[in-house]
This record gives C-alpha cells, sequence and structure tokens, in this order.
C-alpha cells in the first residue's frame, strides 16, 4: 500500500456513504493486516495444508458516483494452515495502477458499471481508461498467483498477496481475461475467454501446464454481451451469449454499462476444443440470464451443463431492473445435442442459491457432487448467503449447513484431503461473518457429513467483508 492516509482517516471519509453496497455484510475495511496463531476451535483437519485465498470488493475511498458491489477496489483475504493447527491471517489491496493514481491524488477518480464518467488524461495516462481492480477471484496456475477481473489482464501477486502488477502472458494476452477460467487436470491446461465491448467480441484462449499461452482463438458472437463464465468438457468449450448487453451510448454519457434486453435473443455456443472459433455450433434458446456455472461432461455425444439460471440478469445496473422474482438463480440443468442442434433443459432444486462450486479435478468430466450457497435473502440490493447445500446429483439429493442465524457467508470452496480418493473426500471451507457480533471466522465443514456442522472454526482477527471467489491452494511439497 502505497498512501499517507492512516486507517481512521480513510474510514472516517466513508462516514456519510450509504449506498447499501457500502454498508452491512459489505461494508469495507480500511487497513492491512498479519497476524499469526490464531485461536481455533474444534480440530483443523491435518491434511488442510495450505492457503485459502479469496477475493472481494473493498473500496480504498469513497466511490466519486453511483457505486456497484462490481466496483469496489480488489482486496485479498489469505488464511494459511500448517497442517498443525497453527494459522496465520493476511489481507492487502491490490495495488493497482488505477488505485495509485487516486492515491497520489488524495481522492477516487474512476466510476464504475453504474455511473462511469471519462477520467482525466493525466488520469488516464496513469492508471488507465478504467480501473483495473482484480478484485473478482485469485487462482494460482503453473505456480503463478493471478488476481483476475473480467474487464482486464490478470494481475500477478505473491503467495503473501503483495501485487507484481499486470500480466499479459509474456506479450501473448490479447484482451481481457475472465475471472473464471476453468482447469482441466488430466492436462493441466488453464481454458479461458475473453470478452470486449468491440469486435471480435470474445477471444477463447488455452495456457498449457507450464504457464504458456499456447492457443488463442477468435470467436464472433456479433454484440457485446457481458459473459461472465463459461464451461469445458474433454470435447468442447461452451459460450452462453446470453442478453446483457454493454450499452457504449448509456455508458459514455454517466449511464449504466449494461443493460437486460431478452428481445435480443440468447444462443448457446458449442466450439470443439481442438477447433477454432469459426466451428462454434450454436443454438437458439429462449432469453435466461447465468453469472456461474457448476460443470459441464460430454455424454453419448450431447453436453451436460449444471448452472445456477435466473429468469433475467440477477444484478441491478440501472433503474430498468427486471423485477426481483425474475432474477433469483436455481439449479438448473441444460443437455445440449450440438449435432442435432436442440437443447433440452430442466431445473433441479426449487432454493434459491448462487456461487456454484464443485471438486475441481472433476472440472469437465462427470462428476456427482456440487455446492451453492444457501441464501437467506435475495434482493436488488443485495444478497445474504448463510448456508451451504451440498447436492447428491446422481441421488437426486442434498445436504444443507445453515452457520447461524445472524450469519452470512461467501462461497463455499471444495480442499480436497490429499489422503481421499472419491470425489467427496474433502472439506467446504468458507469465510463465516456474524453480522451481530461484527465478527468473521474461517469455517470448516466435512463434505462427507455436511449436515453434521463444522469440524473446526477459526476466529479471525478482523470482520472480513463479503467477497466473491477464492481458491484452496495446497502446499506443494
Ligand atoms: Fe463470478
Amino acid at each position: 500500500m502505497t498512501t499517507t492516509e492512516s486507517s481512521s482517516e480513510l474510514a472516517a471519509a466513508f462516514t456519510d456513504v450509504d449506498t447499501p453496497y457500502l454498508l452491512g455484510q459489505y461494508e469495507p475495511v480500511h487497513d492491512e493486516r498479519h497476524d499469526v496463531a490464531l485461536e481455533v476451535t474444534g480440530e483443523l483437519p491435518a491434511g488442510l495444508r495450505g492457503a485459502y485465498l479469496r477475493n472481494g470488493s473493498n473500496p480504498f475511498f469513497p466511490p466519486p458516483g453511483r457505486y456497484h458491489v462490481f466496483d469496489g477496489d480488489g482486496m485479498l483475504h489469505g488464511i494459511y494452515l500448517d497442517g498443525e493447527g497453527g494459522v496465520e491471517y493476511r489481507n492487502r489491496w491490490i495495488d493497482s495502477r488505477g488505485l495509485r493514481y487516486e492515491q497520489s491524488v488524495g481522492h477516487s477518480v474512476y466510476g464504475g458499471l453504474n455511473e462511469f464518467s471519462m477520467p482525466s488524461a493525466e488520469a488516464i495516462e496513469a492508471g488507465g481508461m478504467y480501473k483495473n481492480t482484480a478484485n473478482t477471484n485469485i487462482i494460482r496456475h503453473a505456480g503463478r498467483h493471478l488476481a483476475l477481473m473480467e474487464g482486464a489482464h490478470p494481475t500477478e501477486v505473491t503467495p503473501e498477496l503483495a501485487t507484481v502488477g499486470e500480466y499479459d502472458f509474456d506479450g501473448a494476452l490479447h484482451g481481457a481475461m475472465t475471472a473464471h477460467p476453468r482447469w482441466d487436470a488430466a492436462t493441466g491446461e488453464l481454458l479461458f475467454f475473453g470478452y470486449s465491448p468491440f469486435p471480435p467480441y470474445l477471444r477463447y484462449h488455452v495456457a498449457d501446464r507450464s504457464g504458456a499461452l499456447v492457443r488463442s482463438t477468435d470467436i464472433s458472437i456479433g454484440r457485446s454481451v457481458m459473459m461472465h463464465d463459461f464451461v469445458t468438457t474433454e470435447s468442447a468449450a461452451v459460450f452462453f451469449d446470453l442478453p446483457a448487453l454493454f450499452d457504449g451510448e448509456s455508458l459514455m454519457n454517466g449511464g449504466t454499462a449494461i443493460r437486460w434486453q431478452p428481445e435480443t435473443g440468447a444462443r448457446i455456443g458449442v466450439m470443439p476444443r481442438d477447433g477454432e472459433g469459426t466451428d462454434t455450433v450454436w443454438i437458439d434458446v429462449e432469453p435466461f440470464y447465468v453469472f456461474h456455472f457448476l460443470n459441464a461432461h460430454d455424454e453419448d455425444g450431447r453436453i451436460v451443463v449444471t448452472g445456477c439460471r435466473s429468469e433475467a440478469m440477477p444484478t441491478a445496473f440501472g433503474d430498468d431492473s427486471p423485477p426481483e422474482d425474475h432474477v433469483r438463480p436455481y439449479l438448473w440443468r441444460w443437455e445440449i445435442d450440438p449435432v442435432a442442434g436442440t437443447v433440452t433443459d430442466r431445473q433441479l432444486d426449487d432454493r434459491t442459491g448462487d456461487f456454484p462450486r464443485i471438486n475441481d479435478s472433476y472440472n469437465g468430466v462427470a462428476h456427482r457432487y456440487g455446492a451453492h450457497a444457501h441464501t437467506r435473502h435475495w434482493g436488488q440490493e443485495g444478497v445474504e448467503f448463510d448456508g451451504v447445500i451440498w447436492f447428491d446429483l446422481d441421488k437426486g439429493t442434498s445436504s444443507e449447513h445453515v452457520y447461524g442465524p445472524t450469519s452470512v457467508c461467501g462461497e463455499a470452496v471444495f480442499a480436497a484431503d490429499p489422503d481421499g480418493s472419491s470425489e467427496d473426500d474433502g472439506w467446504l471451507i468458507n469465510i463465516v461473518t456474524d453480522l451481530a457480533e461484527g465478527t468473521s471466522s474461517f469455517v470448516v465443514l466435512d463434505a462427507r457429513d455436511v449436515s453434521a456442522g463444522p469440524v473446526a472454526e477459526v476466529r479471525l482477527p478482523r470482520r472480513v467483508p463479503f467477497g466473491f471467489h477464492g481458491n484452496w491452494l495446497p502446499t506443494l511439497d
């Protein structure tokens, strides 16, 4: 952090801020800490040896205009476990070029998705046209830690969360990188895409197990959509072209950047993994929206996709948002036949939920289990997740755990048991915040017995605001 502001001065600057996305579970924190020897309740499994890193939106300065939760500066929280009961906590802002410029002038400059404003020439020169907050996800591939935000290049950080700088795969990456790459456990490849408001709008990339970007191909979808996630199988990469459209004119006039326009239609595209963008088969479907997919796999020439589907885009980017009951996501399954050009779909569960995760070793192949968040409240002004639902998709059953009546949580991440052999041998880890107490804990559930409740809890030294995505990074011996 390169600033002269103290944490108390920063906190004071937020005193009069009353946007819902900066209050309650979303309220930012204003300092960077490193704490060791944290208090543990229960017994941390010995196999849980490594780091849980989680990213999120935590504005350094109060925003200059209408704020959306996707806009804030990235902040990484790290929980480090030595496998012998020792736990450390660390948090760091993403030290982006845009934030450094704002720190140099002492206030926020960059607008966001709800209210963009063209920065000054000086700001653009120093920090870019918009801020690469790198606030959405944090992954490790080929030994490199990358913080991701879908509108820009990755930002490399150290395992201790210090910002190294933007990373473009040694000059090979042209355009942005999604915050939701897919890892192929069999090949060690990282499969991802980037989208853009400008033609060709969509580009698919493959980084090999050494981290080298070895393949890129353009997919001309003819329009600019907000594509947050995709899925891959052993045979295909699957893109959902859904009608959350960038509105450049609105953006440049200080309006919302993205509009839900179902009248423009929706399609699912299947591109052979070994093909080019021009080989993509597109199938028209009725409009819906998906922020996050659980997984996909090949089955008898068809592609089976599971994700969290809502009738409309479930996040407000302006005054023309869809009704609230249209934006709740539910676990859904699509079966795509790219030869016949057909898609069938069905709802798998009737409980609202998002943040779907699997045992990542099963990405792209047939899988039995998956989690998504249990939801206490879903509204346009915010969402409250309070637990985990663990699905056995083969049996059509589920088990769940709710953390507590005044607690909220984030995405449960599956941490595989290094001594395990079954898909569900591992733990579901999460950061849980008690809103009544203003405290946060790192909570461990055994995926083999979710409803039994936590096997261990680590009291964190501070409240951790609601965040987006993270990953469990086991120690590599
Ligand atoms: Fe996401």
